[in-house]
């Protein structure tokens, strides 16, 4: 696993951070470095997706914002594990990073797996059994949010299931500061420098724009979903499991 060190010396200048080359060529290593749960989110995410999966004919999938495709690796990995046949599985792995998506396609090769370069808020969704979105609603501008949950939600075929997991902000100025200062622990334990961790903070500034949990809750429930769960919580990164 390629290590990252995209912003390990000084810049003169930031720019937005974008998903291109380089980040694709470090991405497991950075992900894991940065976002507390991701190794236990992503199975867990697999086997919630599985069981769901496992319960219908033909069922579909579809991982929006699959980077390398962890998501859609742990979901078949979990089918195997649950001793499911799911021979007439599809999963779809879409992302708008052709970048991602070339590492994506030489780290999984399965003929259940279709991946596709596309803008989530431009793809047409056919009847589903399982959306992932795990990390990427942060990446949408904020208007575009409900539009794509509500897509999502007519997508759905009843009893189906959404995974949303996200990065979150909290009211409570107290709260806030608590999991930032452990989160950026989180990050020097991990190898990180203060330089690195403030030019990449710099560069997401703009593009990763995060919302409350009560905010995720209430747009759950505006786009006419069902119950939605926290089932994961490490201090600033939360889990949803929505039900359609
Ligand atoms: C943090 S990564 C997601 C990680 C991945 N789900 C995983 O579990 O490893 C965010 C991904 O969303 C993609 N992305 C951002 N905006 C997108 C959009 N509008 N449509 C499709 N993909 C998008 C990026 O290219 C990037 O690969």
């Amino acid at each position: 696993m390629s290590r990252d060190q995209i912003f390990q010396h000084p810049r003169a200048q930031i720019v937005d951070f974008v998903f291109d080359e380089s980040v694709a060529g470090v991405f497991p290593d950075m992900i894991r470095r940065s976002v507390p749960g991701y190794e236990l989110v992503v199975p867990m995410t697999g086997l919630l997706a599985a069981r769901r999966l496992c319960r219908v004919d033909g069922p579909l999938m579809y991982d929006l914002g699959c980077s390398l495709g962890a998501t859609t690796l742990a979901t078949l990995r979990a089918l195997d594990a649950l001793d499911e046949s799911s021979t007439d599985l599809a999963i779809h792995a879409v992302d708008s990073s052709a970048a991602m998506l070339a590492e994506a396609g030489n780290g999984i090769s399965d003929g259940r797996v279709r991946f596709i370069e596309a803008d989530i808020r431009d793809l047409i969704l056919e009847p589903c059994d399982v959306v992932t979105m795990n990390w990427i609603m942060q990446f949408l501008p904020p208007e575009d949010r409900l539009t794509m949950l509500i897509r999502i939600r007519e997508a759905l075929k009843p009893g189906g299931l959404l995974i949303v997991s996200e990065k979150i902000h909290f009211e409570d100025s107290q709260q806030e500061a608590f999991s930032d200062s452990a989160h950026l622990d989180f990050k020097l334990a991990n190898g990180y420098s203060e330089l690195e961790i403030s030019q990449k903070r710099s560069a997401l500034e703009r593009v990763m724009i995060l919302d409350t949990q009560n905010a995720h809750l209430t747009r759950f429930h505006e786009a006419g979903f069902g119950p939605a769960r926290v089932w994961f919580q490490c201090l600033n990164w939360v889990s949803f499991a929505v039900s359609a």
